[in-house]
Formats: structure tokens, sequence, C-alpha cells
């Protein structure tokens, strides 16, 4: 059967599914938006997240990134992996402090790539932002490793900037990245504030700087993010605050891990419980999810 695109009434097409497969994380970071979620330890069965991205599939979907909480929590991730269908592009956004057990395991069972949280190179400063052991951040670099041996490439490290934090180690993580030659990608995000995330930078400085050292700029089609290689270190930078084009631009519905599709990371108010919905009924009830979708940040 043919099914129609799911397009919303703005004209943006879904092509990227984002589902949180758990609400859990073994880590504390305080900035952390947690999918725009409050943490909860209630999660989907196995069968159930392999319906909701059949259905997905079906309806024209084609990049599943799986997230948390930490994707990791979950033992069965390999085995839900092994059961979905085919996408151009099935990526994870994990912590990395669990991966380097699992990394061979999870390409195996059809993981592209990761992306990994790195805020910073300093295990007291990572410490402090994860709210945590300093020796797990030993633990993530070699994530990170087994990450790129095992092909879970490239590997994009998240570099969330903070204030007054981690702000002058971008040098510092470019380095790192170029010791992986072109395997690994910095991608700069810009805080968004949950009312937890430590003031404003200024990533307007960090573009122009990033600009100026530039030997290539492109931009990138998705969030017209901009993609910076700066001595053979690739950088992207992702800000979604006041950025109507971020909106315009966007081709993602959410999975809440309690099974709820959630049209928009700001907003609270429009989701669609599909925690007990079966296979035939979930066709319908993306559709409509996808008719409550509004750009948060409007032109
Ligand atoms: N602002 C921006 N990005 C965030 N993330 C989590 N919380 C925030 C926030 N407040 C993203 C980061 C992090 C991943 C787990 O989620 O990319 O690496």
């Amino acid at each position: 059967m043919e099914h129609d695109a799911l397009i919303d009434s703005f004209g943006r097409r879904i092509t990227s599914l984002r589902i949180s497969i758990t609400g859990t994380c073994n880590l504390n970071c305080y900035y952390c938006h947690n999918e725009g979620q409050s943490r909860h330890r209630s999660q989907m069965s196995p069968e159930h997240i392999v319906n909701i991205i059949k259905t997905a599939s079906k309806l024209g979907v084609k990049k599943v990134k799986f997230s948390g909480g930490e994707p990791l929590m979950r033992q069965d991730f390999e085995d839900i992996l092994v059961s979905i269908p085919k996408f151009r592009n099935i990526s994870a956004t994990t912590n990395g402090v669990m991966l380097s057990k699992r990394a061979v395991s999870l390409k195996s069972a059809g993981l592209d790539r990761v992306n990994v949280s790195l805020d910073t190179l300093q295990p007291e400063t990572y410490a402090k932002i994860c709210q945590c052991n300093e020796d797990i951040h030993h633990m993530v670099l070699d994530g990170i490793q087994s990450a790129v041996h095992a092909g879970l490439t490239p590997v994009k490290l998240n570099m969330v900037m903070l204030k007054g934090v981690n702000e002058h180690e971008l040098d510092d993580m470019m380095s790192f990245v170029r010791t992986f030659d072109r395997d690994v990608i910095l991608q700069i995000i810009e805080p968004m504030d949950f009312g937890n995330y430590g003031g404003r930078v200024n990533v307007d400085a960090i573009e122009r700087d990033l600009g100026s050292r530039a030997s290539q700029v492109v931009e990138r089609k998705m969030h017209r993010r901009k993609k910076y290689m700066v001595d053979g270190a690739e950088v992207e930078v992702v800000r979604p605050i006041d950025n109507s084009r971020f909106c315009a631009h966007c081709s993602r519905l959410r999975v809440t891990a309690d099974g709820k599709l959630k049209p928009c990371l700001l907003v609270d108010d429009n989701l669609v419980d599909v925690s007990t919905a079966g296979i035939h009924e979930l066709e319908r009830l993306f559709y409509q999810a996808v008719n409550l979708r509004k750009p948060f940040y409007k032109g």
C-alpha cells in the first residue's frame, strides 16, 4: 500500500525519528534537558519500540536516532537494533560511559554511528558537569576509541558550550578530534535554557573565530547548520536558540521514553500518546502528531 508522506501544515517533511528508549541515565549533567521530559522510569517494550520504528519507516522516515536518558542503560538495545527495518542512517546519542564494551555488538546489530557527549577534556571539569566521579571521564575516552575502531563513524562529539566552564577548551577539543583523522567530528552546541544552564554563551563570537580560521565553510541542509574545516578538524555548530531557520528546516519527530509522539522539543502540551497503540493505529497517530507540528521560533 502507498502511504502519504509525513508532511506538516508548514510544508516540513518528516524524515527523521528521534526515539528515547529509556528515561534513566547513569549521569546527572546539570544542563541536561532530558529530551524535554521530566525524569521517569517507565519505558516501552522492545516490541513496541520496533513497531513504532516500523511505522516510521513505512511513512517515509529515513533516519532514526536513539536517545535517552542513556540508551545504553538498556541491555536489549542490540535486540531492538536487529529487529528494525533498514534506514539510510541509524545512530544513537550516548554519554559513552558504557560504550567501550558494546561498540562492536552495536555495530554488528546495525547501528551506523554514535554521537558521544563530551563537553570537556578535563576529568575534573567533567566530574563537575556530570556530577560524577572523575574516573568516569576516562571511560568515555575509551568509549570513543572503541566506537572509532568498531566503525561507528563518523563519531560526533557533542560539546555543549557552557559559560565559564569549557568555553576555553575549543582549541584543545579540535586538537583531540584531529588525532582521529576525520573519523571524529566536533559538534559545538549552544545550550538551551531549561532553567539550569548557567547563562548564555556567545556563539556568534565562536562562529566568527571558526570562520576566520576555516579553510572551508559548508552550510548543511539540516537545520542550516554551518560546518567548518579548521586545519583538518571538522566542526559543526548547532544553534537552536531563537533560530527560525533551525525550526523552518526541522524534519524531526520525537518519541518520549514513555511512548508519546512529541512534535517539538520545546513544547509539552501537544503530545500524542502511542504507548498502548497497536501497529495499525500507530499510522493514524503519526499523522495526528505531524499535524500538530508548528515552528517554535517563527521567521
Ligand atoms: N542544551 C543543548 N543541548 C542539550 N543536550 C542536553 N541538554 C541540553 C541543553 N540544555 C544535548 C547535548 C548532549 C545530549 C545528550 O543532549 O547534545 O550531548
